[in-house]
Protein backbone atom coordinates (compact mmCIF):
# COMPACT_ATOMS: atom_id res chain seq x y z
CA UNK A 1 0.00 0.00 0.00
CA UNK A 2 1.36 3.29 -1.09
CA UNK A 3 0.50 6.38 0.81
CA UNK A 4 1.18 9.35 -1.00
CA UNK A 5 1.01 13.20 0.33
CA UNK A 6 2.69 16.17 0.30
CA UNK A 7 6.13 16.61 2.66
CA UNK A 8 4.60 17.84 6.09
CA UNK A 9 0.64 17.23 5.39
CA UNK A 10 0.51 14.28 7.78
CA UNK A 11 1.39 10.83 6.47
CA UNK A 12 3.96 9.73 9.48
CA UNK A 13 1.62 10.87 12.32
CA UNK A 14 -1.32 9.43 10.44
CA UNK A 15 0.35 5.80 10.40
CA UNK A 16 2.26 6.41 13.50
CA UNK A 17 -1.29 6.37 15.09
CA UNK A 18 -3.10 3.82 13.19
CA UNK A 19 0.05 1.42 14.00
CA UNK A 20 -0.14 2.30 17.34
CA UNK A 21 -4.55 1.08 17.64
CA UNK A 22 -3.79 -1.70 15.92
CA UNK A 23 -0.43 -3.20 17.57
CA UNK A 24 -2.29 -2.26 20.79
CA UNK A 25 -5.05 -4.84 19.59
CA UNK A 26 -4.13 -7.26 17.62
CA UNK A 27 -0.37 -8.02 15.90
CA UNK A 28 2.96 -6.32 15.88
CA UNK A 29 3.69 -3.73 13.92
CA UNK A 30 7.89 -2.82 12.50
CA UNK A 31 7.88 0.87 11.60
CA UNK A 32 11.10 1.46 9.71
CA UNK A 33 11.99 5.11 9.22
CA UNK A 34 14.53 6.87 7.06
CA UNK A 35 13.46 10.03 8.47
CA UNK A 36 13.52 10.19 11.98
CA UNK A 37 15.20 8.54 14.44
CA UNK A 38 13.76 5.90 17.16
CA UNK A 39 13.85 8.61 19.70
CA UNK A 40 11.74 11.63 17.59
CA UNK A 41 9.07 8.73 16.60
CA UNK A 42 8.99 7.90 20.45
CA UNK A 43 8.31 11.90 21.27
CA UNK A 44 5.71 11.62 18.33
CA UNK A 45 3.69 9.05 19.82
CA UNK A 46 4.22 10.33 23.26
CA UNK A 47 2.69 13.30 21.88
CA UNK A 48 -0.33 11.70 19.91
CA UNK A 49 -0.97 9.40 22.82
CA UNK A 50 0.39 6.15 19.98
CA UNK A 51 2.78 5.08 21.62
CA UNK A 52 2.28 0.81 22.07
CA UNK A 53 4.04 -1.98 23.48
CA UNK A 54 3.52 -4.19 20.31
CA UNK A 55 4.96 -1.18 17.89
CA UNK A 56 8.92 -1.92 17.05
CA UNK A 57 10.95 1.40 15.58
CA UNK A 58 13.95 1.07 13.16
CA UNK A 59 15.41 3.70 12.21
CA UNK A 60 18.02 2.66 9.35
CA UNK A 61 18.31 3.97 5.60
CA UNK A 62 20.62 1.11 4.48
CA UNK A 63 17.71 -1.36 2.72
CA UNK A 64 20.33 -4.24 2.78
CA UNK A 65 20.45 -3.98 6.43
CA UNK A 66 16.36 -3.74 6.12
CA UNK A 67 16.30 -6.79 3.79
CA UNK A 68 18.12 -8.75 5.93
CA UNK A 69 15.85 -8.21 9.48
CA UNK A 70 12.58 -8.12 6.83
CA UNK A 71 13.68 -11.81 5.37
CA UNK A 72 13.18 -13.70 8.35
CA UNK A 73 10.05 -11.60 9.71
CA UNK A 74 6.69 -12.99 9.74
CA UNK A 75 5.26 -11.88 12.63
CA UNK A 76 4.43 -8.17 12.13
CA UNK A 77 0.82 -7.70 11.37
CA UNK A 78 2.42 -4.67 9.12
CA UNK A 79 5.35 -3.11 8.27
CA UNK A 80 5.70 0.19 7.43
CA UNK A 81 8.48 2.08 5.28
CA UNK A 82 8.74 5.98 5.92
CA UNK A 83 9.72 7.13 3.47
CA UNK A 84 10.40 5.13 0.17
CA UNK A 85 12.15 8.31 -0.90
CA UNK A 86 14.67 7.96 1.80
CA UNK A 87 16.02 4.45 1.81
CA UNK A 88 18.82 3.59 -0.04
CA UNK A 89 20.02 0.15 -1.59
CA UNK A 90 23.95 0.07 -1.65
CA UNK A 91 24.13 -2.35 -4.74
CA UNK A 92 21.87 0.47 -6.50
CA UNK A 93 24.22 2.91 -8.34
CA UNK A 94 22.25 5.53 -7.95
CA UNK A 95 20.86 8.45 -5.38
CA UNK A 96 18.12 7.66 -2.99
CA UNK A 97 14.64 8.71 -4.50
CA UNK A 98 15.83 7.88 -8.37
CA UNK A 99 13.76 6.10 -10.00
CA UNK A 100 15.77 2.97 -9.79
CA UNK A 101 16.49 2.59 -6.09
CA UNK A 102 12.75 3.18 -5.39
CA UNK A 103 12.10 0.40 -8.54
CA UNK A 104 14.51 -1.71 -6.82
CA UNK A 105 13.11 -1.61 -2.86
CA UNK A 106 9.72 -1.57 -3.60
CA UNK A 107 10.42 -4.83 -6.15
CA UNK A 108 12.15 -6.45 -3.46
CA UNK A 109 9.76 -5.71 -0.53
CA UNK A 110 6.47 -6.93 -2.63
CA UNK A 111 8.91 -10.24 -2.92
CA UNK A 112 9.16 -10.35 1.24
CA UNK A 113 4.94 -9.59 1.64
CA UNK A 114 4.04 -12.02 -0.72
CA UNK A 115 6.14 -14.59 0.42
CA UNK A 116 6.01 -13.64 4.55
CA UNK A 117 2.19 -12.59 3.89
CA UNK A 118 2.85 -9.85 5.59
CA UNK A 119 1.41 -5.56 4.34
CA UNK A 120 3.61 -3.38 3.80
CA UNK A 121 2.94 0.70 3.78
CA UNK A 122 5.21 2.49 1.76
CA UNK A 123 4.81 6.17 2.53
CA UNK A 124 5.81 8.47 -0.38
CA UNK A 125 6.35 12.23 -0.41
CA UNK A 126 4.18 13.51 -3.35
CA UNK A 127 5.21 16.82 -5.17
CA UNK A 128 2.28 19.54 -5.91
CA UNK A 129 0.65 18.09 -8.98
CA UNK A 130 -0.25 15.39 -7.54
CA UNK A 131 2.59 12.46 -8.36
CA UNK A 132 4.77 10.43 -6.25
CA UNK A 133 7.99 12.89 -6.45
CA UNK A 134 10.14 11.24 -9.01
CA UNK A 135 8.57 7.34 -9.77
CA UNK A 136 5.57 6.86 -11.16
CA UNK A 137 6.66 3.40 -11.53
CA UNK A 138 5.60 2.86 -7.85
CA UNK A 139 1.63 3.32 -8.66
CA UNK A 140 1.70 0.79 -10.98
CA UNK A 141 3.51 -1.90 -8.47
CA UNK A 142 1.77 -1.29 -5.59
CA UNK A 143 -1.82 -3.10 -4.97
CA UNK A 144 -3.29 0.42 -3.44
CA UNK A 145 -2.84 3.93 -3.26
CA UNK A 146 -3.91 6.25 -0.93
CA UNK A 147 -3.67 9.75 -0.59
CA UNK A 148 -3.33 12.23 2.14
CA UNK A 149 -4.81 15.40 1.11
CA UNK A 150 -5.45 18.46 2.86
CA UNK A 151 -4.18 22.52 2.97
CA UNK A 152 -1.60 23.36 5.12
CA UNK A 153 -3.22 26.02 6.27
CA UNK A 154 -6.30 24.41 7.58
CA UNK A 155 -6.45 22.07 9.93
CA UNK A 156 -8.34 19.06 8.14
CA UNK A 157 -7.10 16.06 6.10
CA UNK A 158 -8.53 13.82 3.48
CA UNK A 159 -7.48 9.98 2.72
CA UNK A 160 -8.57 8.67 -0.26
CA UNK A 161 -7.94 5.88 -1.88
CA UNK A 162 -6.74 6.32 -5.35
CA UNK A 163 -6.42 2.72 -6.59
CA UNK A 164 -7.54 -0.47 -4.81
CA UNK A 165 -7.43 -3.95 -6.06
CA UNK A 166 -8.83 -4.98 -3.30
CA UNK A 167 -11.80 -2.79 -2.09
CA UNK A 168 -13.43 0.26 -3.15
CA UNK A 169 -11.62 3.95 -4.26
CA UNK A 170 -15.53 4.92 -3.18
CA UNK A 171 -14.44 5.73 0.57
CA UNK A 172 -12.90 8.88 2.61
CA UNK A 173 -11.69 9.55 5.56
CA UNK A 174 -11.69 13.17 7.10
CA UNK A 175 -9.69 14.48 9.91
CA UNK A 176 -8.44 17.16 11.82
CA UNK A 177 -5.12 18.17 13.02
CA UNK A 178 -4.08 19.40 16.32
CA UNK A 179 -1.84 19.13 18.89
CA UNK A 180 -2.62 15.58 19.49
CA UNK A 181 -2.43 14.68 16.02
CA UNK A 182 -5.13 13.22 14.12
CA UNK A 183 -8.96 13.00 14.82
CA UNK A 184 -11.56 11.83 12.80
CA UNK A 185 -14.15 14.28 11.59
CA UNK A 186 -17.77 12.68 11.83
CA UNK A 187 -19.26 16.24 9.96
CA UNK A 188 -17.77 17.36 7.61
CA UNK A 189 -19.93 19.46 6.32
CA UNK A 190 -20.19 21.20 9.65
CA UNK A 191 -16.34 21.93 9.43
CA UNK A 192 -16.45 23.48 6.07
CA UNK A 193 -19.87 26.16 6.97
CA UNK A 194 -18.40 26.99 10.32
CA UNK A 195 -16.91 30.13 9.49
CA UNK A 196 -19.26 31.09 6.97
CA UNK A 197 -20.14 35.30 6.41
CA UNK A 198 -23.91 36.02 7.47
CA UNK A 199 -25.49 37.97 4.92
CA UNK A 200 -22.98 38.48 2.14
CA UNK A 201 -23.29 38.61 -1.17
CA UNK A 202 -21.43 35.85 -3.77
CA UNK A 203 -21.65 33.21 -1.13
CA UNK A 204 -23.43 29.67 -1.73
CA UNK A 205 -23.74 26.59 -0.47
CA UNK A 206 -23.13 23.19 -2.72
CA UNK A 207 -24.11 19.81 -1.48
CA UNK A 208 -20.67 17.72 -3.63
CA UNK A 209 -19.99 14.13 -3.72
CA UNK A 210 -16.70 12.99 -1.94
CA UNK A 211 -16.47 9.34 -2.49
CA UNK A 212 -19.18 7.89 -1.20
CA UNK A 213 -19.91 10.82 1.02
CA UNK A 214 -21.57 14.38 0.52
CA UNK A 215 -19.98 17.18 1.85
CA UNK A 216 -21.39 20.83 1.93
CA UNK A 217 -19.48 23.30 0.66
CA UNK A 218 -19.38 27.25 0.47
CA UNK A 219 -18.45 28.24 -2.79
CA UNK A 220 -17.29 32.46 -2.98
CA UNK A 221 -17.98 34.99 -5.82
CA UNK A 222 -16.37 37.93 -5.68
CA UNK A 223 -17.42 40.25 -8.55
CA UNK A 224 -15.28 43.15 -9.08
CA UNK A 225 -14.38 46.01 -11.78
CA UNK A 226 -11.91 45.15 -13.92
CA UNK A 227 -8.70 47.99 -13.87
CA UNK A 228 -7.03 45.14 -16.77
CA UNK A 229 -7.51 45.29 -20.47
CA UNK A 230 -7.92 41.14 -19.95
CA UNK A 231 -10.48 40.63 -17.36
CA UNK A 232 -9.32 38.36 -14.57
CA UNK A 233 -10.57 35.23 -13.87
CA UNK A 234 -8.89 33.75 -10.86
CA UNK A 235 -10.21 30.54 -9.49
CA UNK A 236 -9.25 28.03 -6.30
CA UNK A 237 -10.63 25.12 -5.78
CA UNK A 238 -12.52 25.08 -9.22
CA UNK A 239 -11.53 24.45 -13.09
CA UNK A 240 -10.77 27.70 -14.70
CA UNK A 241 -12.13 26.37 -17.98
CA UNK A 242 -15.40 25.25 -16.21
CA UNK A 243 -16.26 28.82 -15.19
CA UNK A 244 -14.98 30.64 -18.63
CA UNK A 245 -17.97 28.44 -19.99
CA UNK A 246 -20.27 28.75 -17.40
CA UNK A 247 -19.47 32.91 -18.33
CA UNK A 248 -20.11 32.10 -21.65
CA UNK A 249 -23.20 31.02 -21.13
CA UNK A 250 -24.61 33.59 -18.81
CA UNK A 251 -23.22 36.39 -21.45
CA UNK A 252 -25.01 34.74 -24.50
CA UNK A 253 -28.32 33.22 -22.53
CA UNK A 254 -28.75 35.86 -20.53
CA UNK A 255 -27.56 38.82 -21.44
CA UNK A 256 -25.38 39.55 -19.04
CA UNK A 257 -22.15 41.59 -19.40
CA UNK A 258 -18.85 40.42 -17.63
CA UNK A 259 -16.17 41.92 -19.77
CA UNK A 260 -14.99 44.45 -17.86
CA UNK A 261 -15.11 42.32 -14.33
CA UNK A 262 -12.52 40.64 -12.48
CA UNK A 263 -13.72 37.56 -11.10
CA UNK A 264 -12.20 35.77 -8.37
CA UNK A 265 -13.94 32.20 -7.40
CA UNK A 266 -12.81 30.39 -4.07
CA UNK A 267 -14.17 27.05 -2.42
CA UNK A 268 -13.42 27.99 1.07
CA UNK A 269 -11.53 25.54 3.39
CA UNK A 270 -9.12 24.74 0.73
CA UNK A 271 -11.05 22.15 -0.83
CA UNK A 272 -11.19 21.15 -4.31
CA UNK A 273 -14.22 19.89 -6.56
CA UNK A 274 -14.46 18.41 -9.93
CA UNK A 275 -18.11 17.47 -10.56
CA UNK A 276 -19.92 18.98 -12.53
CA UNK A 277 -22.70 19.41 -9.73
CA UNK A 278 -20.84 22.21 -9.02
CA UNK A 279 -22.08 24.41 -11.84
CA UNK A 280 -25.06 26.41 -10.43
CA UNK A 281 -23.30 27.04 -7.48
CA UNK A 282 -20.41 29.10 -9.45
CA UNK A 283 -23.39 30.71 -11.59
CA UNK A 284 -25.68 31.53 -8.52
CA UNK A 285 -22.30 32.52 -6.84
CA UNK A 286 -21.26 35.05 -9.75
CA UNK A 287 -24.74 36.62 -10.15
CA UNK A 288 -25.48 37.03 -6.44
CA UNK A 289 -21.46 39.05 -5.85
CA UNK A 290 -22.18 40.96 -9.36
CA UNK A 291 -25.65 42.34 -8.10
CA UNK A 292 -24.44 42.49 -4.79
CA UNK A 293 -27.29 40.55 -3.66
CA UNK A 294 -26.97 38.20 -0.50
CA UNK A 295 -28.73 34.93 -0.85
CA UNK A 296 -30.58 33.43 2.01
CA UNK A 297 -28.60 31.36 4.49
CA UNK A 298 -30.85 28.30 4.09
CA UNK A 299 -30.66 28.33 0.65
CA UNK A 300 -28.12 25.36 -1.35
CA UNK A 301 -27.51 24.88 -4.98
CA UNK A 302 -26.43 22.02 -6.99
CA UNK A 303 -26.78 21.02 -10.53
CA UNK A 304 -24.88 20.70 -14.20
CA UNK A 305 -25.70 23.13 -16.43
CA UNK A 306 -25.39 22.80 -20.30
CA UNK A 307 -24.20 24.98 -22.78
CA UNK A 308 -27.84 25.83 -23.52
CA UNK A 309 -28.78 26.90 -20.44
CA UNK A 310 -30.31 24.05 -19.49
CA UNK A 311 -30.15 22.59 -15.73
CA UNK A 312 -28.88 18.97 -16.30
CA UNK A 313 -30.04 15.96 -13.56
CA UNK A 314 -27.19 14.89 -11.30
CA UNK A 315 -26.61 11.83 -9.53
CA UNK A 316 -27.01 10.78 -5.53
CA UNK A 317 -29.67 13.54 -5.28
CA UNK A 318 -31.25 11.88 -2.55
CA UNK A 319 -27.67 11.36 -0.50
CA UNK A 320 -27.33 15.53 -1.12
CA UNK A 321 -30.44 16.21 -0.22
CA UNK A 322 -30.53 14.31 3.14
CA UNK A 323 -27.32 15.66 4.20
CA UNK A 324 -28.67 19.27 3.36
CA UNK A 325 -31.33 18.38 5.08
CA UNK A 326 -29.68 17.45 8.44
CA UNK A 327 -27.62 20.60 8.86
CA UNK A 328 -30.89 22.75 8.69
CA UNK A 329 -31.19 23.90 4.68
CA UNK A 330 -35.00 24.68 3.95
CA UNK A 331 -34.53 26.03 0.22
CA UNK A 332 -32.83 23.74 -2.29
CA UNK A 333 -32.21 24.42 -5.48
CA UNK A 334 -32.35 20.92 -7.86
CA UNK A 335 -32.63 19.96 -11.68
CA UNK A 336 -35.73 19.31 -12.70
CA UNK A 337 -34.72 16.02 -14.20
CA UNK A 338 -34.35 14.38 -10.82
CA UNK A 339 -37.87 14.86 -9.51
CA UNK A 340 -38.81 11.44 -10.72
CA UNK A 341 -36.46 9.90 -8.50
CA UNK A 342 -37.36 11.28 -5.23
CA UNK A 343 -40.27 10.30 -2.71
CA UNK A 344 -43.57 12.76 -3.21
CA UNK A 345 -43.87 13.24 0.42
CA UNK A 346 -39.92 14.34 0.64
CA UNK A 347 -40.11 17.21 -1.78
CA UNK A 348 -41.19 20.23 0.38
CA UNK A 349 -38.36 22.10 0.55
CA UNK A 350 -37.21 21.46 -2.62
CA UNK A 351 -37.57 23.46 -6.00
CA UNK A 352 -37.35 22.52 -9.36
CA UNK A 353 -35.46 23.98 -12.11
CA UNK A 354 -35.10 23.40 -15.79
CA UNK A 355 -33.07 26.62 -16.82
CA UNK A 356 -31.02 29.33 -15.66
CA UNK A 357 -33.67 31.43 -16.15
CA UNK A 358 -35.95 30.06 -14.06
CA UNK A 359 -33.15 30.24 -11.58
CA UNK A 360 -32.42 34.02 -12.13
CA UNK A 361 -36.48 34.79 -12.26
CA UNK A 362 -36.43 32.92 -8.34
CA UNK A 363 -33.23 34.29 -6.87
CA UNK A 364 -32.39 37.79 -9.01
CA UNK A 365 -35.19 39.39 -10.43
P1 LIG B 1 4.10 14.62 9.62
O1 LIG B 1 3.26 13.48 10.00
O2 LIG B 1 5.54 14.60 10.04
O3 LIG B 1 4.03 14.87 8.05
P2 LIG B 1 4.63 14.01 6.81
O4 LIG B 1 5.06 12.69 7.34
O5 LIG B 1 3.51 13.93 5.82
O6 LIG B 1 5.76 14.80 6.25
O7 LIG B 1 3.38 15.92 10.18
C1 LIG B 1 3.99 17.11 9.98
C2 LIG B 1 3.26 18.29 10.53
O8 LIG B 1 2.17 18.01 11.34
C3 LIG B 1 4.22 19.05 11.38
O9 LIG B 1 4.47 20.28 10.72
C4 LIG B 1 3.57 19.28 12.68
C5 LIG B 1 2.17 18.81 12.49
N1 LIG B 1 1.70 18.05 13.64
C6 LIG B 1 0.62 18.51 14.36
O10 LIG B 1 0.06 19.55 14.07
N2 LIG B 1 0.18 17.78 15.44
C7 LIG B 1 0.78 16.62 15.80
O11 LIG B 1 0.33 16.00 16.79
C8 LIG B 1 1.88 16.16 15.05
C9 LIG B 1 2.57 14.89 15.41
C10 LIG B 1 2.32 16.89 13.98
MG1 LIG C 1 6.99 11.96 7.59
Amino acid sequence: VLLGGAPGIGKSTLILQVASLFSAKYEKVLYISGEESARQIKIRADRTDSASEEMYILAETDFSKIDQILISQEDYGFIIIDSIQTIYHPEIDSSPGSISQVKGIANRLMKIAKKNEIPVFLIGHMTKSGKIAGPRVLEHLVDTVLRFDGDRNYSYRILRAVKNRFGSTNEIGVFDMDGNGLKEVKNPSQLFLEERPENSSGSIIVPVLEGSRTILVELQALVSSSAYSAPQRLTTGIDNKRVSMLLAVLEKKCGFNFYDSDIHLNITGGLSVEEPGIDLGILVAILSSFQDKPLSSKLAVVGEVGLAGEIRAINQIQKRINELEKLGFTEIIIPKGNKKALDDKDISNLIFVKDIHQVIDILFS
